[in-house]
């Protein structure tokens, strides 16, 4: 399984030795523990005290990673962070290419909230020659994401399927951020009785109210300022639900409203979506996703809110 490593990647590396960038603060006790084959990443798990909690990451680290980390940290007794841009999940070439690489400021990221192992595999290493298997969720993974980026989730599927097998975490950490995502890793681990327990965590946001996200850094200015109005959106469209709206389509388009004050937001979709199945809503029933996508100054953002409608009718008003 494991083949030589080039040079300079043979053996596991302390974090100091790896990053002797201004921000290093070594622990005394040198964690994290660097690997990145496949060989070195399983001895450095056998010596972690169990259980383990794991956190699959692109890196460029920020809060909602750190979040992530934190619960994992608190919930394990080994913490695993791999850090690992996959390029099966990028179905443009541009988009993979800006993809922001900090493996020092990650790895200073990492340190600072006493992660155990950080995985950072060449690509070869997840994807050796000859490698031909892929792992496609159904109906799940056919919406929203998996229409607007095809291939996408399948690539994210098959990636998380390979980092499974090798950390064989007790837990694994995902965030809400991506909620199609979690959900469609959620029923390809019950699928494929992939033993470990899913743990979600809520999306941290910035104070404006911007989702965290590692492509914000890509935005100008401008573009940083038009983009809170993302979430402020979906706020609306949860207010609407709250006060009783009833039709999914009013309440896509209250969000379409909102977005459209906004020129440099380029909206890709908007769903209201039973929160289970993700099949789009004609009526508000039941919980529901709020999600969309959209591009500014070409930079794909997505967010979501799940909203639970009050049940019968709101604020007095007649049923309908
Ligand atoms: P990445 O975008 O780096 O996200 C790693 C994890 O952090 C995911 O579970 C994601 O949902 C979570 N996350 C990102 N932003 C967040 C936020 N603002 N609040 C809470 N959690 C947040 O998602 C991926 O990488 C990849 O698809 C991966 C699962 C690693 C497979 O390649």
């Amino acid at each position: 399984m494991s083949r030589p490593s080039p040079p300079g990647e043979a053996a596991p590396v302390d974090a100091r030795t790896a990053d002797a960038s201004p921000v290093d603060t070594a622990p005394p006790d040198g964690r994290p523990t660097v690997v990145r084959t496949r060989r070195e990443l399983r001895e450095a798990v056998a010596r972690l005290p169990r259980p383990i909690g794991f956190v699959p990451t692109m890196g460029a680290l920020h809060e909602g990673h750190r979040a992530l980390i934190r619960r994992a940290r608190t919930e394990n007794a080994g913490v695993v962070v791999s850090i690992f841009v996959n390029p099966r999940q990028f179905e443009r070439a541009d988009d993979l290419a800006a993809y922001p690489r900090t493996e020092a400021e990650d790895l200073a990221v990492c340190r600072a909230e006493g992660v155990d192992v950080v995985f950072i595999p060449p690509v070869e290493e997840i994807y050796p020659a000859g490698f031909q298997t892929t792992v496609r969720v159904g109906a799940l993974a056919e919406p929203l994401e998996g229409a607007a980026r095809p291939g996408h989730l399948e690539g994210v599927t098959t990636v998380v399927a390979i980092l499974f097998g090798l950390v064989g975490a007790e837990r694994s950490y995902f965030g809400e951020k991506d909620a199609q995502q979690l959900r469609v890793v959620r029923r390809m681990v019950a699928d494929l009785a992939i033993p470990t327990e899913i743990v979600a965590c809520p999306t941290v946001r910035e104070p404006d109210g911007l989702a965290c996200s590692s492509r914000n850094v890509r935005l100008s200015a401008r573009g940083r300022a038009a983009a809170p109005l993302l979430h402020r959106a979906l706020l609306a469209g949860r207010a609407r639900i709250l006060a009783g709206e009833r039709s999914a389509e009013a309440v896509r388009e209250a969000i379409r409203a909102v977005i459209g004050t906004e020129p440099a937001i380029e909206l890709d979709y908007v769903s209201a979506a039973d929160e289970a199945t993700l099949d789009e809503l004609e009526t508000i029933d039941r919980p529901t996703l709020l999600s969309l996508a959209a591009r500014i100054e070409g930079v794909r953002l997505i967010d979501n809110e799940l909203v639970v409608p009050l049940r019968g009718t709101a604020q007095g008003e007649p049923e309908g």
